[in-house]
């Protein structure tokens, strides 16, 4: 390696907690799909799913940025789930590796080789995700929903299943941070409660504390904001913010346009399973082949309610925060 290339992966300054040295980082990349990032968390090459004849992921190349918030946007079908199914070992690409032979699938989290572990290995590597429609265990506790995220089980050890003291000592301690996390995000009083009687907010917050538990160097959350009451949307994006701030590398997808604008670093844009853009939050959104990517997903079918929304939604986004824009830098 040269000395060019081992420099550019030397830590930034005060990172990662220190969002503007980031930021500025980010901003000295070139704007295109694939770009590498001076000490990505995440490394995606080659990475395709098709179901039937249709071909609903095929990233090529992806870098995500440790210590960033990104955002994963993108027209319905984009592939976004699919893409979080995947990385996260939900679902197998289909160019997967096998022992022997297979494809040529290949991505590493945190420098370790993802690409033939299932998804408690890539939990355990410290990637866990939350889901579209959210997964809380509703015939548990809220607590015991809480305790099955923790990733050090007593028991799992065989050497420390055996000594009482160390796996009891393990379980309070799991209940310990359980009990903070609930308290965090205001959720300590219900944690008796059935987790189905929790409204729809507070089940997605239930499982992003849930994801918590582990202390995962990376968070990815299936559409956070759907389904939530706007009187919760601040204190989630609150509590998005605080983990960034903390060192936890944010992947997110998102149709709420103003809340990727509002707390992202970076965006990467799916359409049709493929990375088409990715950038900086005021760049990429108002760009031309973001526009197009909205309005082309429907350019061949009529469009239902939603899809005229997410439409009309995403031109008048994008003319909404350009006028932003203008009014922040006049
Ligand atoms: N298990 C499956 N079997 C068949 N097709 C699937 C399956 N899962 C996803 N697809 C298809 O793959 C494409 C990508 O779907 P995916 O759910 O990943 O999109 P998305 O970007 O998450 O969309 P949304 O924003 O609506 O959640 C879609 O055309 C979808 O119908
Ligand atoms: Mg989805």
């Amino acid at each position: 390696m040269s000395d060019a290339a081992i420099r550019s992966n030397a830590p930034i300054e005060g990172y990662p907690y220190d969002r503007e040295a980031l930021r500025a980082e980010l901003r000295t990349l070139a704007q295109v799909p694939g770009v590498a990032k001076r000490d990505p968390i995440l490394t995606v090459d080659r990475i395709e799913r098709r179901f039937g004849g249709m071909t609903a992921v095929n990233v090529a190349h992806l870098e995500v940025p440790r210590g960033a918030i990104t955002a994963l946007i993108g027209p319905n079908g984009a592939g976004k789930t699919t893409f979080f199914n995947l990385i996260t070992g939900f679902d197998q690409p289909s160019n997967a590796q096998k022992l022997i032979g297979g494809g040529d699938a290949k991505w590493s989290f945190n420098g370790k080789d993802l690409r033939r572990t299932g998804a408690s290995q890539a939990a355990r590597a410290g990637m866990v995700r939350t889901f579209q429609l959210t997964k809380a265990l509703s015939r548990m506790t809220v607590l015991e929903n809480m305790l099955i995220g923790a990733n050090n089980q007593p028991g799992e050890n065989i050497f420390v299943g055996l000594i009482p003291p160390l796996w009891q000592a393990r379980e309070r301690e799991n209940v310990e941070r359980a009990k903070e996390l609930l308290t965090r995000f205001k959720l300590d009083a219900k944690s008796k409660d059935m987790a189905g009687d929790l409204s729809g907010g507070q089940k997605k917050l239930l499982e992003m504390a849930r994801a918590l538990m582990s202390n995962p160097a990376m968070i990815m959350l299936d559409e956070p904001m759907a389904g939530v009451n706007p009187a919760l949307t601040q204190s989630l994006l609150d509590h998005i913010q605080a983990l960034r701030d903390e060192g936890t590398t944010v992947l997110f997808v998102e149709h709420d346009m103003h809340m990727v604008r509002h707390i992202s670093d970076w965006v990467v844009v799916m359409a049709q399973g493929e990375v088409i853009a990715e950038g900086l939050p005021e760049e990429v959104m108002t760009s031309q082949a973001v526009v197009d990517a909205y309005l082309g997903a429907h350019h061949d079918k009529d469009l239902g309610d939603d899809d005229a929304i997410n439409t009309g939604f995403m031109r008048a986004i994008a003319t909404e925060i350009a006028d932003e824009i203008e009014e922040e830098t006049r």
